[in-house]
């Protein structure tokens, strides 16, 4: 076991909380869903209520990446005081003498939010001497951003070697659910793996096809697999790099006794709503046409898995989620998972805005806050977070 911020003196102290508040962004920019800040308030309340107060550090996207984004934190940060019910000091930069000086100045009980720690190349370097400065602002490192927990950066990896370190609440929680189906499911142990791209979930699906007892397969990546067996997929767009990879799961998984492929599917002249639909089965397709949903008797056969399960792990839609009708696969399986009388664990943007947007959140026993965090866990993935942390 890691140590918890639980074992940690905190009275009087000056905590670096890593965060993860990388939010998603609406078309015009506004911050769309607050999950992740209201998710971390555990560890925040608990921090100050033990007499310390609190440095929060995060990233915010891609910075390098998206040049045209407004990256900054501080709407976040004013959210963040919304949600906190008390002042929260923002620092223009995360790093530098201003920075140190409002670390400094802060008393007991009160919260300083930094400036995103990605407009430092030093952050994504793992930079030993970025993790210095932003070790200097405080006494102790506490590690939360369970989101970015398979990254090595300098606020996650490096700074917690330099200073008394210890995980959040919430890295905590969502360590304890990942590991005990990873390591101790009860079965039946079934998974749902679905999403556009099979590339990000090639890993995943060869330690889930050893584990589990099943793994229910659906979205766009499904044609990858289709291809490799010489099934005609029209112009539903395939990873052809990936072909051979998509064989070799599909035989490792015992030919299909333990990763089930949809039976029929949604097909459609192009993705877009309003065109005329034909449910097919997944050998029949028009040349012209694409996949765009699962098929009902597909739903039917996962449901009835589902419902047999006591471990369920989630990730990734089954259909275009976000051209209805073509979200009605994603969402009886959601339904379906959440009668399920199972430990249910779900992650990822789209799976955890489906369970939100029919309002089963209540019904799963976790909903990860990381999407390619849990993902990587579930991989079996090493976590720089984990091995720089002490044990207790
Ligand atoms: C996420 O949103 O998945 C995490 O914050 C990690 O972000 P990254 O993929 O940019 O490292």
């Amino acid at each position: 076991m890691k140590r918890s911020i639980r074992d940690l003196d905190l009275g009087g102290k000056r905590v670096f909380l890593r965060v993860d508040f990388n939010l998603p962004l609406t078309a015009k920019g506004e911050l769309s869903d607050d999950t992740r800040i209201w998710r971390t308030m555990p560890t925040i309340e608990f921090a100050l209520s033990r007499g310390a107060s609190v440095i929060l550090a995060s990233h915010f996207g891609r910075p390098k990446r998206e040049p045209g984004r407004r990256l900054s934190l501080r709407p976040v940060a004013e959210r963040l005081e919304e949600l906190l019910g008390k002042r929260v000091a923002f620092a223009p930069d995360c790093v530098g003498e201003d920075t140190q000086r409002m670390a400094r100045a802060l008393r007991p009980g009160e919260v300083l939010m930094l400036e995103n720690l990605r407009f430092h190349a030093g952050e994504r370097k793992n930079d030993e001497n970025f993790a210095r400065s932003l070790a200097a602002l405080a006494d102790v490192y506490v590690n939360d951003a369970f989101g970015t927990a398979h990254r090595a950066h300098a606020s996650i990896e490096a700074i917690a070697r330099l200073m008394p370190a210890a995980m959040g609440l919430l890295m905590e929680k969502e360590i304890l659910y990942l590991e005990k189906i990873l390591e101790r499911p009860e079965h039946p142990f079934v998974a749902v793996i679905g999403g556009a791209k099979l590339e990000t979930k090639v890993d995943v699906l060869k330690n889930l096809t050893e584990r589990a007892d099943a793994v229910l397969i659906g979205g766009a990546m499904s044609y990858t697999f289709f291809k490799s067996q010489g099934i005609a997929v029209g112009t539903t767009p395939v990873e052809d790099a990936l072909l051979g990879t998509a064989a070799e799961i599909y035989a490792g998984a015992k030919e299909g006794e333990k990763l089930l492929l949809p039976v029929d599917h949604v097909t459609a002249p192009e993705p877009r709503p309003g065109v005329p639909v034909r449910h097919l089965s997944v050998d029949t397709i028009d040349p012209s046409w694409c996949g765009v949903d699962v098929g009902p008797k597909t739903i039917e056969l996962y449901r009835s898995r589902l419902l047999k399960a006591k471990t369920v792990f989630w990730n990734g839609p089954l259909g275009i989620i976000e051209m209805p009708p073509f979200d009605e696969g994603t969402n009886a399986v959601a339904r379906a998972i959440a009668e399920a009388e199972a430990v249910k664990i779900a992650g990822g943007g789209e799976t955890l805005a489906t369970i939100s947007a029919l309002g089963l959140q209540e019904k799963f026993s976790h909903l990860s806050t990381g999407g390619g965090a849990s993902l990587a866990f579930m991989a079996g993935e090493k976590f720089p977070t984990l091995a720089a942390l002490p044990d207790t």
